[in-house]
């Protein structure tokens, strides 16, 4: 089962609905460019590579329900949708990446018809949805050479199948040490305010079978202090050039917590979610989201916060790449320095 996927007998595109988990597993089917942006913005679907590819099938929606007369007229309305689509969420570089390379493929297959670009377009979003799989695959087979029998292993936010097309990116590290008889624990941090490791992580490794104690996210200094965790590993939505890391609020003092107590902390991207256009964190756009997520928690029924509070909202951080002991990525893992060793590692096809 995939987190998204083409219908192609209804021309929809089916997501699991992430705001119903874990109480219902609720599918939801988006039939306009304009309906997957919102599902981005609510976050019915989420997780940066999972948003990418939302994005592609959004296009693809766009050009099928286009009323274009020419190939001119249906690239510029592709363009305005994908304007729609790119500002519905700020820092992860997947949904530009996506948006992008699926516009370069319509430019491309401008010189035939309305027909010839609607079909590239859908046809690069199912490449693109196969492709993250594969490279989900790829990753957590590298990244679970980093796990060792009996390990325990904090992990923030979701970063599993929910947060990708299928198999994950961080939670797939776990899954494929799991996958060859490793025994492992996972310390999941519940990750306020949107609370994605307490809702969706936890979800996912009861459904695989892997044990887990939900956390607060100030409890991982604790056990990290204590020696009861061997490694972090945590996914990414944006990192620069220079391998400073924009993920989920709070991974920031995990890194910190994680060096205090020298516990490796690892990172685990797609090639795709490095922007090279940004040279450090400095300069990736941090997403502030509503204050009402932070203000209208519920607990055992009661709202927990004055009324006339407010609140601020940021739902990334950046942590320096020097708080990063490595980066698994699709082609190996990436050492300090980040930028000279992932150069190497591409020059040689494989790990560095
Ligand atoms: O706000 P979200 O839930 O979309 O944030 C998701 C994360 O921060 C994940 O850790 C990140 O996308 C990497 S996992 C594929």
């Amino acid at each position: 089962m995939r987190t998204l996927e083409w219908q192609a007998e209804r021309g929809a595109l089916r997501l699991i609905d992430q705001r119903a988990l874990p109480s219902e597993l609720r599918f939801i089917e988006l039939t306009s460019a304009g309906e997957v942006a919102q599902a981005i913005r609510e976050m019915t679907v989420r997780g940066a590579p999972a948003i990418g590819v939302a994005a592609a099938f959004g296009l693809a929606l766009a050009a099928r329900h286009s009323r274009a007369n020419s190939t001119g007229e249906l690239l510029s309305d592709l363009h305005s949708n994908a304007a729609l689509l790119r500002a519905a969420r700020p820092t992860a570089v997947n949904l530009g990446w996506a948006i992008d390379g699926t516009l370069r493929v319509a430019r491309g297959a401008a010189s035939g018809t309305v027909e010839d670009i609607r079909r590239r377009v859908l046809d690069e979003a199912q490449r693109l949805a196969n492709e993250d799989v594969d490279t989900n695959r790829r990753m957590a087979a590298y990244g679970a050479d980093l796990v060792r029998d009996g390990d325990t292993i904090i992990h923030h936010c979701n970063t599993g199948a929910l947060a990708v097309v299928d198999y994950g990116t961080a939670l797939g590290v776990v899954r494929a040490a799991h996958e060859q008889g490793k025994r492992v624990h996972v310390l999941v941090d519940e990750t306020r305010p949107r609370l994605q490791g307490a809702r969706l992580t936890a979800w996912e490794l009861g459904e695989l079978g892997i044990p887990y104690h939900i956390i607060t996210d100030g409890a991982a200094g604790h056990f990290l202090h204590r020696g009861q965790v061997q490694l972090v590993l945590v996914g990414g939505d944006r990192v620069a050039a220079n391998g400073d890391l924009a993920n989920k609020i709070g991974t920031y003092m995990l890194a910190l917590a994680a060096r205090a107590n020298r516990i490796p902390f690892y990172c685990v991207v797609p090639l795709s979610t490095i922007d090279h256009s940004c040279p450090d964190g400095s300069a990736i756009p941090i997403e502030e989201r509503d204050p009402s997520e932070v203000l209208e928690l519920e607990v055992h029924g009661q709202r927990v916060t004055p009324r006339a509070a407010q609140a601020r909202n940021p739902a990334f951080d950046v942590t320096p790449n020097e708080l990063v002991t490595a980066w698994v990525t699709e082609r190996g893992i990436v050492r300090a320095p980040f930028a000279a060793n992932l150069a190497h590692l591409l020059a040689q096809g494989g790990p560095a």
